[in-house]
């Protein structure tokens, strides 16, 4: 068998880092100010770093203009900068199947990236240069898509940017970090099934710290990765579209939802807290499907960030927070309970056009609405407990603004019209997932939209179907300018307005409110505007970057064109044909 647990214990105290292991010793080095790195002689940091979430230690990095923040990884890996120069993070990736325990006790064999689900903590500040050394030890091709990030076309890891890394063969990865927030790594080749598998990570870049609050930037940050993975009796991931047709299309229409929750890989881990300490919590929702409302009953939380970094001004939201896949939230509130106490965070469902599936003896398909959509039961998703604090409880005290974020200026900015659709199941199994009629390897360059670059673009996504589809646009920030519902005659039903003003790479499109024909249609503001530092050049879909050597690749015969794709992030979905690209020119 594979090396299976070796469990490095790190042991909680505030500024150093004790080691219980098996094994292999890691050693410790200490700094004069307290931080501690660890490391062992024989294999790189994470080759043995299997935490127990149970007992984590606070480990406090120092950021590269000189000022400390208070990160606690909570179980997840953390890299060796193997580069000295404080403004390059320089790593080693490696993607390679190996075993985990999601559920303790339970090795699940898996993809990983350094040999944990989900991978390592990758972390940097505002104009760092990120480099990363990948190899793909993996039974089959895969890339690295940098979800959110601006970056240079033949850096963005997509199926239009770069050919699949074979098994056994290395590419690195090398761009600027140019705007903070927390982002996430994860393939761009057949997503649902890697991403599945456990194949995804986060990436924090921090602000510089003039650009912070001091009082956010003295509340100490955890970051928690939420997913779900659908696990079969022994704790193994089920294979790709497993079961009776019925369940088989069920699974390709709703998207494949997990059996088995986890926050930073771990099932129900334990989070010890402070009572009246504030927290930062930063989230992202990697899981393949599922919605997450995260509710942490009795407590007010606030959220002042999401997908593009800071809002504008803190939004009170209530005791819960709600992040589609792909989408990031970053919170803040005060953990109030009786020391000893315990406290269950749990997942809370939401509607989101699930449906139910008959196949007739003649062969039709009937498709229904899930009567239960939006009332399945609630999961307990972690435990907090509280501790005493010795310091004076203490109320979030966060400034009005928080930052400026310019409103993208639509005038006079042409209108591109994308259609969100389905072909009807088939008693086979068979589904199409479109956009514009086609699925992802249908669409031609022809049929691919345009934008110049530094251009100002207003999409119009249309949902025409009774399911919800969370959109990403690689490569780009949008703004979310409003959702309205039509009716089948085209009337205007209800309008969504605007929310708060925010810089993101993901929006949900709602589901249409009414019988075949009825639609929602979402209105976003694109600036296909490169980052700054990056040159046009960088950025064009056709530079000489974005290109598919293999034009039979099975992503589709589309040749010599590149571009930047968008897609439905209920990986299902996506991999079933709900892709499609927009070529960026100079
Ligand atoms: Cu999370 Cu195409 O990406
Ligand atoms: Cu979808």
């Amino acid at each position: 068998m594979k090396k299976l647990i070796m469990t490095t214990t790190l042991l909680c105290s505030a500024f150093a880092l004790p080691f219980a292991t098996a094994g292999d010793v890691p050693h410790v080095t200490k700094y004069a100010d307290g931080m501690a790195l660890a490391k062992t002689d024989s294999m790189p940091l994470w080759e043995n770093t299997k935490l127990d979430l149970q007992h984590i230690a606070d480990i406090h990095l120092e950021t590269n203009d000189g000022y400390r923040e208070f990160i606690e990884a909570f179980g997840l890996q953390q890299l060796v900068d193997i580069n000295p120069d404080p403004h390059v993070v320089e790593i080693n990736l490696e993607a390679r199947e190996d075993y985990v325990e999601m559920i303790p006790g339970i090795p699940s064999k898996v993809y990983t990236y350094n040999g944990t689900v989900p991978g390592p903590l990758i972390r940097g500040t505002v104009g760092d240069t990120l480099i990363v050394h990948f190899t793909n030890n993996l039974p089959e091709p895969t890339t690295i898509h940098w979800h959110g990030l601006r970056l240079p076309a033949d850096m963005d890891g997509s199926s239009m940017s770069q050919n699949p890394i074979p098994p056994g063969e290395s590419f690195t990865y090398e761009f600027e970090l140019k705007e903070a927030s927390l982002f996430w790594y994860h393939p761009h080749v057949r997503s649902n099934e890697q991403v599945e598998k456990g194949l995804a990570g986060a990436l924090l870049v921090s602000e510089k710290k003039e650009s912070v609050d001091d009082f956010i930037h003295a509340t100490e940050q955890k970051i928690l990765v939420l997913d779900d993975v659908l696990l079969d009796e022994h704790g193994q991931v089920e294979a790709f579209f497993n079961g009776t047709m019925e369940e088989i299309l069920l699974k390709k229409i709703d998207g494949r939802s997990g059996n088995t929750l986890l926050v930073n890989g771990r099932e129900m881990p334990t989070l010890h807290v402070k009572s009246g300490v504030p927290v930062r919590w930063r989230m992202v929702n990697i899981a393949n499907t599922r919605f997450m409302r995260v509710v942490v009953p009795g407590h007010e939380l606030t959220r002042i960030g999401g997908d593009g970094g800071l809002l504008e001004a803190p939004i009170h939201d209530g005791e819960d927070v709600f992040l589609v896949p792909g989408q990031r939230a970053d919170i803040m509130f005060v953990p109030k309970g009786k020391p000893g106490s315990e406290l269950i965070v749990y997942w809370k469902d939401s509607a989101r056009g699930r449906h139910t599936i008959d196949i007739m003896d003649n062969g039709m398909v009937m498709m229904g609405d899930d009567e239960m959509d939006g009332n399945y039961p609630d999961i307990p998703l972690m435990r907090l407990v509280f501790e005493k604090s010795h310091k004076p409880a203490k109320e979030l005290m966060l400034p009005e603004q928080l930052r400026t974020i310019e409103p993208i200026d639509i005038t006079g900015a042409a209108e591109t019209t994308l259609t969100f659709n389905h072909s009807m199941p088939m008693a086979d199994g068979t589904i199409k997932f479109l956009i514009n009629g086609k699925t992802f390897s249908e669409v031609t360059s022809d049929d691919a939209p345009d934008a110049q670059v530094g251009e100002i673009q207003v999409w119009n996504l249309v949902n025409m179907t009774g399911g919800d589809h969370p959109f990403h646009l690689h490569g780009f920030f949008f703004q979310v300018l409003e959702t309205l519902y039509k009716d089948k005659e085209g009337n205007v039903l209800k309008v969504v307005p605007a929310p708060q003003l925010e810089n993101v790479d993901m929006v949900n499109l709602p589901s249409r409110n009414g019988p075949a024909g009825s639609v929602s249609i979402t209105k976003i503001a694109i600036d296909f505007s490169p980052a700054e530092g990056l040159t046009g050049a960088d950025i064009e879909a056709h530079g000489g970057v974005a290109v598919i050597e293999d034009a039979d690749l099975a992503i589709g015969k589309r040749g010599r064109s590149g571009g930047w794709q968008f897609h439905c992030h209920i990986l299902e979905h996506a991999d079933t044909g709900m892709m499609s690209f927009v070529e960026v020119f100079q």
